[in-house]
């Protein structure tokens, strides 16, 4: 059987001492030696001033848009994960979807100003597969109407554009660490952030509010990342880089195999990116190509292949939000039209190549 991702896990006997230190100091959280570490050795790699570590990246969502006093309405995507919309829903915000870029698969900066009225109050884009929201065009709008910016880049871990980390985009961005994702710590997310004030109040956040042993500055969550789940962090931090090359090779397979079929299309990656190969979508244009999206997808399911159509059905198809005008599928024709072609192909950091070549030739038969 191969699936679509597959976590990545560092040698077990490597991440004993860190269990030997946790059970010696007997300290499981709350900011615990290896969660400072963590947020220390994270900021290092991906090159941003301040992170604060979450138990996931839905509750680093919900939080960041707490943080920022988020209300009314707020511009997104609907071709991403359904968290990020649902963050929204659980701060009593309105989500407003915004058709997405053809090429991107990101959102449309020439779509959004359409969409503000006097509730808009911030946009979230979603740098969905890891390629970067066109940042200048989305900026410029947020600064023209006073909107906050706050990025799910629970895709970029690692994504820099023109030498720098994306995540120093926008107001916030958040990412995470799920098992599926480029980093993981079992479960976990983050929130990045540009200074020590942003910082301290999105901590307090976290941690029921609290700012100080005596003092609740506003009704906050249970978020914080526990002392298992960083110290594995740490651990999965001395491969990373191995990971992302040896993902790497497993999409430059794809791409020479893939690329030159009529009806194929890989997805097109932005310019003057470092990437993290986090994800593998391919389009298929049953007009060109002799199968549907879903034929593929049955016949790789069929011989033990589990690909997924990742982000099908788009998030305002899904019943909460189907009702909302934005969700309107004549206006989100392009994010319709992708989400009926895409299929994400298997892509981790030990899929042999032989495999990879299994699902091309079961694509091509
Ligand atoms: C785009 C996106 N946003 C948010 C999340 C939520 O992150 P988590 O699973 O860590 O809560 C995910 C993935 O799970 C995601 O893919």
């Amino acid at each position: 059987m191969i699936t679509v991702t597959r976590p990545y896990l560092p040698p077990l006997d490597e991440f004993i001492p860190y269990l030997q230190s946790i059970w010696e100091s007997h300290i499981l959280t709350n900011n615990g030696q290896f969660h400072q570490q963590l947020e220390k050795e994270l900021c290092e790699y991906l090159g941003v001033k301040y992170i604060s570590l979450f138990a996931n990246g839905t509750l680093a969502l919900i939080t960041a848009l707490q943080a920022l006093k988020i209300t009314g309405e707020v511009i997104t995507t609907p071709f991403s994960f359904v968290a990020s919309t649902h963050c929204l829903h659980w701060n009593g915000i309105k989500p407003v979807f915004c058709d997405i870029e053809n090429n991107y698969f990101t959102i449309d900066p020439e779509r959004i100003e359409a969409l503000i009225t006097p509730y808009t109050t911030a946009i979230l884009p979603v740098h969905v597969y890891g390629n970067p929201c066109d940042q200048e065009k989305i900026q410029k709008i947020a600064d023209k109407f006073k909107l906050k910016l706050i990025y799910d880049a629970a895709h970029a871990f690692g994504v820099k554009k023109d030498g720098s980390s994306i995540c120093n985009w926008g107001d916030l961005s958040i990412l995470s660490f799920h098992a599926t994702k480029v980093f993981n710590t079992f479960e976990g997310g983050a929130i990045v952030c540009h200074d020590s004030e942003m910082k301290k109040h999105i901590d307090d956040l976290k941690n029921f509010g609290f700012h100080d042993e005596v003092t609740v500055m506003a009704p906050g969550i249970n978020g914080k990342m526990n002392e298992i789940q960083a110290a594995f962090g740490l651990l999965q931090l001395k491969y990373i880089d191995r990971a992302i090359e040896n993902r790497k090779l497993v999409s430059e397979f794809y791409q020479e195999k893939l690329n030159d079929i009529p009806g194929i299309a890989c997805m097109t990656l932005v310019e003057n990116i470092e990437y993290n190969y986090s994800y593998f979508p391919i389009l298929i244009d049953r007009n060109k190509f002799r199968k549907t999206r879903d034929e593929v997808y049955e016949e790789l399911k069929a011989q033990g292949i589990f690909t997924r159509r990742y982000f099908y059905p788009l998030i305002s198809n899904f019943a909460p939000y189907k009702g909302l005008e934005s969700a309107n599928k004549d206006i989100l024709k392009v994010a319709e039209n992708i989400a009926e072609k895409v299929l994400c192909l298997p892509i981790y950091p030990d899929l042999e190549i032989s495999s990879a070549e299994k699902v091309c030739k079961i694509i091509k038969a």
